[in-house]
């Protein structure tokens, strides 16, 4: 047997012993267990001592990645090797937030100084609109920002307006995603098409749910403005002429290299709606707290590396205990997109049943991911969490000091985010719902039928992530530790994490349908297919 199929197999040996073991067991066992289960890392804190490994079981998933040789990997990675090997490309978003100065190569080519020069460039563009410098056709100032784009061209940076804003911002950005035009409807309502920029973020710029609600947009604008409203179009694009066709001013297109994955487009050009909103120095702030992750997991050894301790500890739950599911729950409202990024970043990336060399995946891969923020969710599938029939990991996300509102509700907030750990992971024992009914006065018939029901069998795992403050920074950190883990997850499945051909064929068909519908002939359907081609107008 091959190193790395032992290692797997003694993983799966240690998961075996995981099953029958209770987690809340293992503090008493293991006096070391917070200290080395907990980790600091780029000003995150992180708490996997609730995960259901024993420390013997961390030191079998270390030797995992060991033989799996994520640290080999993760060179090749920050060196710019093609690790996109179906597309011939590096994976080098790190280039994308390294300190100025730096030195990164995409396939031997230099990157860093084009990097820099955008980040200059986009910084000068937005404090020109934020300080009214740079104003609409009519001489108003911006207001607002609409910004297009879909799947990595629409939830990161979606997700750090959300996160980061001013309560009352004094650019308002709208975002435009979904190809149902009630999208479009609701983010255009109220704005005045004469103090409103637009920004088209599409990394191939044929993308179709894009290019239909950017030719929507851009016609609103052309109501109101005439040819004028050219000048309130902005791209963002690694296919700057296809931008420029579109009709945007040279001057208005900011490009990036093909060497940006999509999903972890946010700290490229693709936050230019985000420089403009929140101004350059908390962007550059965004960046500065990715780049520490990414010293971080660059030189951390494999025990107390942060991105590599939560990928083993996902990996046990999904490979060892056989988890399919998984859940985030951000107790922030400010990150209750963390989810759908997440989604994006783990299903695409590592959603796949074939290794890099075209061979089926010796083990499974990416678990479904879902959440929301709570408290929230508490009132919607915590249910489930705690008392149905599935395991389902979880990671909490918690932010210690508010931005803003009250500190009274922000400890009831933390209160929750810490209980709903404890009880998922020590439950509630029959024998005390028992004493409990009994002690109310309830008969041994009702006993009998509600201590079950009131029962929790606890030894459900988690993960708790802690900021300090939601800060830039930490956001920057908390983005760089999930892209990091994921990619150390990829690694170890011998997936390649960076490319998305599972999207296309969904996206053809579509096309094909599209011309259906629009009265071309209809070709050959199944038949529900077919019937409902026919039911919608083909
Ligand atoms: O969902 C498929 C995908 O290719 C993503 O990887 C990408 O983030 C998204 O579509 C949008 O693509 P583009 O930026 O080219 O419009």
């Amino acid at each position: 047997m091959s190193q790395i199929a032992t290692a797997w197999s003694r993983l799966e040996d240690a998961a075996a012993g995981a099953r029958t073991r209770r987690i809340a067991g293992l503090f008493d066992a293991e006096p070391r267990r917070l200290e080395r289960l907990g980790l600091k890392a780029a000003g995150l804190d992180l708490d996997l001592s609730k995960e259901p490994w024993s420390l013997a079981d961390l030191d079998v998933c270390l030797d995992l990645a060991r033989a799996g040789d994520v640290e080999a990997a993760r060179g090749r990675l920050f060196g710019g090797e093609a690790v996109n090997a179906s597309e011939g490309r590096a994976a080098l978003h790190m280039a994308l937030r390294a300190p100025r100065g730096s030195d990164f190569r995409a396939q031997g080519e230099p990157v860093s100084a084009d990097v820099e020069a955008m980040r200059t460039r986009m910084g000068a563009f937005a404090e020109a609109i934020r300080s009214g410098a740079l104003r609409g056709a009519s001489g108003k100032p911006f207001r607002s920002v609409v910004h297009i784009g879909i799947g990595g061209s629409d939830f990161g940076p979606r997700l750090v307006w959300e996160a980061l804003r001013p309560v009352t911002p004094q650019i308002e950005l709208r975002f435009v995603a979904n190809v149902d035009p009630a999208e479009a409807a609701f983010a255009l309502e109220g704005l005045d098409p004469a103090e409103t920029l637009v920004v088209v973020v599409s990394k191939t710029f044929t993308t179709q749910e894009t290019m239909t609600n950017a030719r929507t947009i851009r016609d609103w604008l052309r109501a109101a403005l005439g040819k004028a409203a050219d000048a309130h179009m902005v791209a963002v694009s690694a296919a700057p002429d296809l931008a420029q066709a579109f009709g945007v001013p040279a001057e208005h297109v900011f490009g990036f290299g093909d060497w940006v994955g999509g999903r972890y487009s946010v700290w490229s050009a693709v936050g230019l709606s985000c420089v403009i909103g929140l101004g350059a120095a908390a962007f550059e702030a965004l960046l500065a707290g990715a780049a520490a992750m990414d010293a971080h997991f660059q030189s951390a050894p494999l025990a107390t590396n942060a991105p590599v301790l939560l990928a083993l500890a996902h990996i046990f739950n999904r490979n060892g205990l056989d988890r399919r599911v998984r859940a985030v729950v951000p107790y922030a409202q400010r990150l209750h997109l963390l989810p759908n990024f997440l989604q994006q970043l783990e299903m695409e990336s590592n959603g796949k049943r074939v290794t890099a060399d075209g061979r089926p995946v010796a083990h499974a891969t990416a678990a479904a991911v879902f959440g929301d923020a709570g408290t929230n969710v508490q009132h919607a599938f915590f249910q489930l969490m705690h008392q149905g029939t599935d395991v389902i990991p979880l990671d909490i996300i918690a932010v210690a000091e508010a931005s803003e509102g009250d500190p009274a509700a922000q400890r009831i907030l933390l209160a929750n985010a810490v209980a709903q750990a404890e009880a998922l992971m020590v439950g509630r024992a029959e024998a005390d719902v028992r004493a409990e009914l009994t002690a109310k006065g309830l008969s041994p018939a009702e006993i009998d039928t509600l201590a079950p029901q009131r029962t929790f069998p606890g030894n459900r795992p988690s993960a708790f992530i802690l900021l300090d403050r939601l800060t830039p920074e930490r956001l920057g950190a908390l983005l760089a530790l999930y892209e990091h883990k994921t990619f150390v997850e990829g690694v170890l499945w011998g997936i390649n994490s960076f490319d998305q051909w599972g999207v296309e064929l969904g996206k053809s068909l579509a096309t094909r349908v599209l011309g259906e519908l629009q009265g071309g002939p209809v070709g050959a359907h199944d038949p529900s297919t077919a019937a409902l081609i026919a039911k919608l107008g083909g």
